[in-house]
């Protein structure tokens, strides 16, 4: 995979979530110096994946095997779960998103994307890695041929959102269990 003037080595389409060709060049390339992006891997677990999504919400404690054991039904979940990472220059995860794409009849056999997790590392916040996700979400969504994408935040996203170039539709409403 490209990065900011240095080239890593693909990893092993067996070790990531979903192809690393999905990972929008472009994007990449807007990133800080020596930063870089890609599909979320199994080792990850060992890497700060969890720490970053706990800015978001509770994520409680996951073992290795249980981690393992949900990247498995994920992948197996053939193109369903797209979760991509921001690492710094030191390979260090900073930031993460995910697109799930739902299957639809509708729309002849429509795909929508659900953006879902977006996090960004409370001292990596402000720098437009927010942004880049999105935009390398965005990107997944397209690729694998979503006629939409939506996604629900608090208020206090809005702005952030807007940015992004989403816009505000429907009402969101939950049943909690
Ligand atoms: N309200 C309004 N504008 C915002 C907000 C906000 N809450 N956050 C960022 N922006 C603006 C920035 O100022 C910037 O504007 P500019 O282009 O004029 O300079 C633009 O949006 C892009 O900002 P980024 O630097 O890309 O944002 P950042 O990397 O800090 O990421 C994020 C934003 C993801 C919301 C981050 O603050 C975060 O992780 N927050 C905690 C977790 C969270 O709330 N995640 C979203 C949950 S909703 C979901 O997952 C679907």
């Amino acid at each position: 995979m490209a990065t900011n003037g240095t080239i890593t080595p693909s990893p092993d389409e067996n070790e990531t979530l979903f192809s690393p060709k999905l990972i929008s060049p472009n994007v990449t390339s807007a990133l800080p110096d020596g930063y870089s992006m890609r599909p979320l891997q199994r080792n990850d677990y060992s890497n700060t994946f969890l720490d970053v999504l706990r800015v978001l919400t509770q994520v409680g404690e996951v073992t290795r095997e249980e981690f393992e054991l949900r990247f498995e039904q994920m992948k197996a979940s053939s193109g369903g779960y797209h979760i991509l990472v921001i690492l710094d220059g030191k390979g260090k995860i900073v930031g993460t998103g995910a697109l799930i794409v739902e299957r639809k009849f509708i729309h002849h056999l429509g795909l929508v994307g659900h953006i879902e997790d977006i996090a960004v590392a409370k001292d990596q916040q402000g720098k437009k890695l927010g942004l880049r996700i999105i935009q390398a979400l965005d990107y997944v969504a397209e690729n694998v041929g979503c006629y939409k994408t939506i996604l629900d935040c608090s208020e206090a996203n809005e702005g952030f959102y807007v940015k992004c170039g989403f816009k505000r539709a429907g009402l969101e409403m939950a049943h909690y269990y």
